[in-house]
């Protein structure tokens, strides 16, 4: 990595240097990204609604009724092949089109992943190939040109989620403020999603968290703040710091910050100052009890630490496709970044978890995939829901169009 304005570094050792403004990551034979021939998808099959029409997204995802702003006609994609053929096969229809992308590829792992059974048992077909050669330089180029497509689709308003792990996270950063420009970074979301057994704690730390790298198409971006819940069994909450007053309410305190003493004198008046032991002052907060807990909202941060990995899921979730990603992730993203009827796109869909979630929220979406059986897998996961709007299964591969 270079760190210099307009400074020169080696790009293959021994071959030459390559003039790099600002901070750039390098590797070896990195080229900028190929201009691919958009050619046409090849449609597969037309797969029909289910259903009462569409889920509106409003009011979570069972309302009745056609999604507003999903324009009549419009058909979901479902695209077989490499995302870069597909990418810019689609780029002259939806170039600037696109609200939301999540991208979850490959981590560059060096293996192989196999599905697995419902019990969790490696099946034996092969999903998908994680193995790159020697180096990360072949996984590196893979991501950049893809990136790079990416942006392209991105609306004005649009967003990018890069998921990664300890593996890639850190150039994939450093690759995308290149691509993006760094103004565009938002976030590095912490999905810590807890442990994975005794290979994760030989010799460091339980690696237990996965990144999101947020970047925006604009400063002007797409956001909806988000809410968090933490239910507290009324059991627990005095260990964790809830107290509970004369009247049984409950309540968490913070200090007093910024208040003037004249604000304390009139929150004292409604009984929402409270005193600790030494006499400091502090501003009570009361909570609703639910079904015996306590309920605390906050803001949404960046570490989220509330949805468990897919071990953790529901058994009805689980596709037995390997690396599949919780629906609770997809929809907080898609619920974050997005409105009912924008379009959605995942080009590293694996299961299909963005496409399910997207149509259940009631956005317009296109996936794509390069394994068959992730494809299959989507697809049935797809038509398997109660209802569903109408999907294009697509190819992308050699022989198409
Ligand atoms: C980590 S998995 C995605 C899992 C997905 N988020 C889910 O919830 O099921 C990565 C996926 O990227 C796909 N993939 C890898 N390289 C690709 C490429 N060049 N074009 C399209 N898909 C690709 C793999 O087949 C694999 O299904």
């Amino acid at each position: 990595m270079a760190s210099k304005q307009h400074t020169s570094v080696p790009r293959n050792p021994g071959q030459g240097r390559a003039n790099v403004s600002d901070v750039e990551l390098v590797w070896e034979g990195k080229a900028a990204p190929s201009k691919r021939r958009p050619r046409p998808l090849a449609l597969v099959e037309t797969i029909r609604a289910k259903g009462e029409g569409r889920a509106t997204g409003e009011g979570g995802a069972e309302s009745e009724g056609e999604a507003p702003g999903v324009p009549d006609g419009w058909t979901n994609k479902l695209i077989h092949g490499d995302n870069a053929t597909a990418l810019a096969s689609l780029a002259p229809t939806y170039r600037g089109e696109v609200g939301l992308i999540y991208a979850d590829p490959p981590f560059a792992t060096g293996g192989e992943f196999r599905l697995r059974r419902p019990d969790g048992s490696k099946a034996g077909e092969t999903a998908y190939s994680d193995a790159w050669g020697p180096g990360l330089a072949s996984y590196l180029q893979m991501l950049y040109e893809r990136l790079a497509l990416m942006r392209e689709l991105l609306a004005e308003r649009g967003t990018l989620y890069l998921h990664v792990d300890w593996r890639a996270g850190h150039y994939a950063r450093v690759m995308l403020d290149e691509l993006f420009g760094r103004p565009a970074f938002r976030n590095t979301i912490v999905w810590h999603y807890g442990g994975r057994g005794a290979k994760a704690i030989a010799g460091q730390f339980p690696r237990n968290h996965d990144m999101l790298l947020v970047y925006a198409k604009s400063p002007g971006a797409a956001f909806n703040r988000l809410r968090q819940v933490r239910r507290v069994p009324v059991e627990e909450a005095p260990r964790r710091g809830y107290r509970r007053d004369a009247d049984g309410r409950w309540f968490k305190t913070a200090p007093r910050g910024d208040y003037t003493d004249a604000s304390i004198r009139r929150l004292e008046q409604e009984g929402r100052i409270y005193r600790t032991r030494t006499g400091r002052e502090r501003v009570k907060y009361f909570l609703p009890v639910e079904g015996g807990h306590v309920l605390d909202e906050k803001l949404l941060g960046d570490v989220w630490d509330d949805i468990g990995d897919m071990m953790h899921a529901p058994a009805a979730e689980r596709t037995g496709f390997p690396t599949q990603k919780p629906e609770a992730l997809l929809a907080r993203i898609i619920e974050a970044s997005s409105k009912p009827g924008d379009l959605v796109a995942d080009f590293f869909c694996g299961s299909g978890t963005t496409a399910a979630v997207a149509e259940r929220l009631g956005r317009r979406w296109i996936a794509c995939d390069s394994s068959l059986a992730a494809i299959d897998i989507a697809r049935r996961r797809l038509t398997s829901m109660p209802r569903h709007g109408p999907f294009d299964l697509l190819s992308a591969t050699a022989g198409a169009g």
